[in-house]
Order: C-alpha cells, then structure tokens, then sequence
C-alpha cells in the first residue's frame, strides 16, 4: 500500500524530518523522498514529498495517525469523515483525538482551523466551523470528526526569536541560571503589559510557606496580571499569613513553629467564615493586603477550584470540579502567558487546557515535576527548578525596577 505525504515547516532545525523518517522505520514501513527542498534562510520553511510504503492497511492506519500529529498531510486532499454523535456525551469510537497544537481539518475543499484547541477533546463541526469539544460537552446529533487522513497538525518548530523561550526551552536543567529567566520573565510581563495582554496565574500555597506571597500580591496590584487560577490553600494560608503573621503555624519572620500555630489556618477560614466570604471580609476591613485581597478588591478574576484535603474550604471555593474546570478554561481563555507557581495539581489541569503556543513558565522544586509541565512538546513552555518565594521575589524586584512608581510593597 502506498500513499503521498506532504509537510512544509522548519522541518530540518525543529527536528522534525528525523522524527518523520524514524517513525516510518520504527514501524517497519518504508518511505521514498519524492521531492525535499530547504529553506534557504533561518526564516523560509522546508518543503517534503514522500512516498509511505506499507505492508497493510493496519500498518498504514496506523502510520498515518502518527506522521499527521508530526505535521504530515496526504498530498490527495480528502475531506473529513464526519458521524453524529448518538448520544449526549459520547462519540463514534474511530473519533478523533486532539493534541495541543495548532491544527486544521479539511473541509469543503479547504483547510480549516480548529477553534478552542486544547489536548484530549475531539473536533465538532460547527457552523462556525471546526471546533475542539470535551466529550462530555459532546450533544447527540453533533457533527463529530472521525478521521485523521483530512488533519493537519502544526507540530512546535524551534522559535524564530531571539528571546528566552528559544534558548531555554526543550530541557530542564537546575543548572539553568534564575537570574537569567527572572530578567527576561520580567521584560515579559512589562511587555504584556504595556500591549494589554492577559497574563494568568496558577500558584499553590508553597508560594505562601516560602515568603512569596507579598511578592506574587505585588504583581497583581501592579496590573501585571489578569487572572489567578489556585485551590482553597492558597487562599487560606494568604490570609493566615496576612491575619496571624503565620503559614501553616509557621511564624513568617522567624520560620519556627508558633504556639497554637495548626489552629492559625482554621482561625483564618473562621474568620472569612463569620463575615461570609472573602469579599466582606475585606469590605468589613478585616483583610487589608495580601494575594486574595489584591485579587478580590481588583475584581481580577480567579478560581479556587476546591479538593478533597481541603479544610474548610472557603465559601469561594468551588466545589464542584466540572464548575471548576469551566472557570479555570473561561479564565485562561485568551491569556498569552502563564505562570505557574508551585501547584502541580493546578498546574497540570491548566496546562491540558491550553493550547501549545502560549507562553508557559513553570517554577517548581521539583525537576521532575517541571519536566512534566515544560515538557508539552511546545517550544513556548520554560521550566525552572527553584524555590518558589526567592523567584517570585527576586521577578518582584526585577518587574518593579523598570517601574519605580509601583514598587511600594503593601504585602
Ligand atoms: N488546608 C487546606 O485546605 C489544604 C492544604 C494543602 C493543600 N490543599 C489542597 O490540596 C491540593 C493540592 O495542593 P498543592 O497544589 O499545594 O499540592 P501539589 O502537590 O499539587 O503541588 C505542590 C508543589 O509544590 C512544589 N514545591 C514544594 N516546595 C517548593 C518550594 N520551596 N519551591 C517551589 N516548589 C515547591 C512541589 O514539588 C509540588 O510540585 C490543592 O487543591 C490545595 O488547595 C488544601
């Protein structure tokens, strides 16, 4: 069995041509180069036409899967196999799956691409044309994708700029300078700044343990960021550490142990608690600084999308996980960079969410954490192994430099 396969792109820089070449191999088929021809510039793409060459319809089923998700498209245009779904919630079994990517499906004679793409959803065609879907959003009758032959993906190429995202990216490394990270992180978010783009970020309640939770406020009152995605930790140990001085029990200033400090976390949840939320607390000028106050009195939009460990929680966490992953999509939903602060819970269900091309910082102690958040076959997610408090400190101390007027810390 033979078929055409075509793919344009950076293909010899980002590594791709290897990935198409090795993966024909490995499957034990056969591939003839029918035409190539480099990009002669850093800038001009590369052009491939080859022959697959199978010995089945299951091995080129399967090869096919494969080289699509690597940028290949059959050079014999075909449309793509559409089925109703039956039944709300599901779809035909030969659906197909989603990556992160950008991706386009061949429809009505041309190439078009797919709305809200995000990895693990299928394709429904819309009116509006193609569109990424839960399965669980799926509704019987829809129009659902069930082919990969009429797919074109857009695999991550190496980045054409000369900024940190095209140097650091790829591997993680504790060797990896934070000084260097911080100061271009930082020219990063003035930059978003300054162009009215939405930066969101996810933070767990390390941020708070380790010191940085006056830095991480900063940033929100410096308009620095739109968006904060957490669970009820955060915010309780936020506002333990703004209400009692503490985290976890722990004195801020000292790093010991205080008296009575495990009741300190459930004193500040009974507190937000008698006012009624969090908002009223702060209304009633019982919280006065900190990240939630900063959130909260900025109407910057959050989700404290609560978990089973949670004590409490706080009337504003949300209970209800398909609530919470709605909340979460709907406040990432247009944001150009995010930064996630030591949550891998919250960090990994942001990142399936997104799609590959917006830009991801992951600071985490843990190298193999980071490796998995950086690691989303995209060239625009930085991993970086380090305290969370001395990071969001010293991005703090770098953000504020360039913009004096702002520096006064309240928290
Ligand atoms: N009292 C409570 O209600 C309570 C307390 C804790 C957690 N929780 C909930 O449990 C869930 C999971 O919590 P989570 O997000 O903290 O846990 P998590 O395990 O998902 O993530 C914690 C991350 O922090 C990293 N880390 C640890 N020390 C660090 C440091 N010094 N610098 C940088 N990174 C560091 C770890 O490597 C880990 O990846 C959340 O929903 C949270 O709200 C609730």
């Amino acid at each position: 069995m033979n078929r055409r396969f075509v793919s344009d792109g950076h293909l010899v820089d980002s590594g791709i041509l290897p990935k198409i070449l090795n993966v024909i191999i490995q499957e034990g088929a056969e591939y003839r180069i029918v035409a190539f021809k480099i990009g002669q510039t850093n800038l001009q793409p590369s052009h491939l036409e080859f022959e697959l060459l199978c010995d089945s319809d299951e091995q080129l089923f399967s090869l096919t899967k494969k080289l699509v998700q690597l940028g290949c498209y059959e050079k014999t245009l075909s449309e793509g196999l559409i089925r109703r779904s039956e039944i709300d919630g599901a779809v035909p079994d030969d659906f197909y799956s989603t990556t992160n990517h950008r991706t386009e499906v061949y429809l009505d004679g041309r190439w078009q691409e797919v709305a809200n793409q995000r990895m693990d959803g299928v394709i429904v065609i819309t009116d509006r044309g193609p569109e990424c879907r839960l399965l669980r959003d799926v509704r019987k009758g829809d129009r659902v994708l069930c082919s990969s032959e009429s797919v074109r993906v857009f695999p991550p190429e190496r980045d054409r700029q000369s900024d940190i995202f095209s140097f650091m990216t790829g591997e993680v490394s504790s060797e990896r300078s934070v000084d260097v990270a911080v100061a271009e992180i930082a020219e990063d978010l003035a930059e978003h700044r300054a162009a009215g783009r939405k930066v969101v970020v996810v933070a767990g309640p390390v941020v708070v343990h380790t010191g940085g939770g006056g830095a991480l406020g900063d940033l929100f009152r410096g308009g620095y960021v739109q968006g904060l995605l957490a669970g009820n930790a955060l915010a309780v140990h936020d506002i333990e550490s703004v209400l009692l001085g503490t985290s976890l029990g722990v004195d801020m200033k000292t790093g010991r142990p205080t008296h009575e400090g495990h009741r300190n976390h459930l004193r500040a949840i009974n507190t937000v608690a008698t006012y009624g939320s969090i908002a009223a607390a702060i209304e009633a000028g019982a919280l006065t600084r900190g990240i939630m106050y900063e959130v909260v009195s900025r109407r910057i939009p959050y989700c404290l999308a609560a978990s089973i460990r949670d004590d409490g929680p706080l009337p504003e966490a949300e209970t209800d996980m398909i609530k919470a992953q709605a909340r979460y999509a709907e406040i990432v939903k247009g944001a150009t960079m995010v930064l996630m602060f030591s949550s891998m819970l919250h960090s990994i269900g942001t990142g399936n969410m997104l799609p590959s091309w917006v830009r991801t910082v992951c600071v985490d102690i843990n190298p193999a954490v980071v490796t998995k958040l950086a690691d989303r076959g995209s060239s625009q997610a930085l991993g970086i192994v380090s305290d969370v408090g001395f990071f969001l400190r010293a991005l703090r101390d770098q953000v504020f430099r360039g913009a004096p007027e702002k520096a006064e810390s309240r928290s």
